[in-house]
């Protein structure tokens, strides 16, 4: 998550304490280890909220923050098993349905996952992609299990969202030979120390609101700092550097040892 999300005011402002409820004991271990947070004062503990509180809201958001096509075409094109890990309402998952003979997504946020069974079956994949629940630290995957194994801005180093237990589950659910992709990551140098390469594609990259005033709406929640630029281009299409924030070109990946 970027130092502007960080400072996003608006997302925060959305949830109390007592929001916190929401999460199982699972979540809870996870995501407030010491027993209490705010998540007004935490954004990471708002986005997980949200997940949860708002996952429509969440979801218009991610529609809206569509991945370079290069990073979707640089992944394997057609192999046996994927799985992908908090693959949240599906925007990378729409686009693995068609490369592997099986798909499985794990999410753990039971609202998203819904919204992605929903959106797969919409479009004929209900029988290519599973869905089911898990965490990057305990998936629910034998070892060697998948060709692919990729998570998009999803993995972090804390451990909550991943560190280097999560890290070793999506390389030993990783067959011999097989690829582990984190695609848009954010901390390059945590992932590099652990043998992991950048890839990264140019070009201008925009957030495709679906109207002007979606545009402004969600700015004010997801981006405020950019929200009087945004209001003040007049457009549904946001360059990515105007909301502050990285865009979707880069991915990192690890070849696992055949
Ligand atoms: C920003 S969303 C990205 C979702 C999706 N991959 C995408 O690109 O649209 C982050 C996702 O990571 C999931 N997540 C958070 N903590 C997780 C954990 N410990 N294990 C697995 N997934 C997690 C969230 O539930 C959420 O779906």
């Amino acid at each position: 998550m970027t130092d502007a999300e960080a400072s996003a005011v608006g997302l925060r402002a959305r949830y109390t304490a007592a929001d916190l409820e929401v999460f199982t004991a699972e979540e809870a271990r996870r995501f407030v280890p010491a027993g209490d947070g705010d998540p007004r004062q935490d954004v990471i503990l708002a986005w997980e909220l949200l997940y949860r509180l708002e996952p429509e809201l969440y979801d218009r958001l991610a529609s809206a923050e569509r991945l370079h096509p290069d990073v979707v075409g640089w992944l394997p094109g057609h192999v046996d098993r994927i799985a992908e890990v908090g693959a949240g309402t599906g925007r990378l998952t729409m686009e693995l349905a068609g490369r592997g003979r099986e798909v499985v997504a794990v999410e753990p946020a039971r609202p998203l996952r819904r919204i992605l069974s929903h959106k797969l079956a919409e479009a004929g994949h209900g029988d290519r992609v599973r869905v089911v629940h898990g965490f990057f630290d305990e998936l629910p995957l034998p070892d060697g299990f998948a060709d692919l194994v990729v998570a998009c801005s999803a993995f972090t180093p804390s451990p909550g969202h991943g560190g280097d237990a999560g890290l070793a589950e999506l390389e030993r659910v990783c067959r011999p030979g097989g690829c582990v992709a984190i695609i848009w990551p954010n901390h390059l140098g945590w992932l590099t120390a652990r043998g992991y390469q950048h890839v990264s594609f140019p070009g201008p990259m925009s957030v495709q609101f679906g109207s002007y005033a979606e545009a402004v709406e969600l700015a004010e929640i997801f981006y405020p700092r950019a929200a009087q630029e945004v209001r003040r281009l007049g457009q549904r299409s946001v360059p990515f550097e105007v909301l502050g924030i990285n865009p979707p070109r880069d991915l990192m990946f690890k070849v696992m040892a055949g």
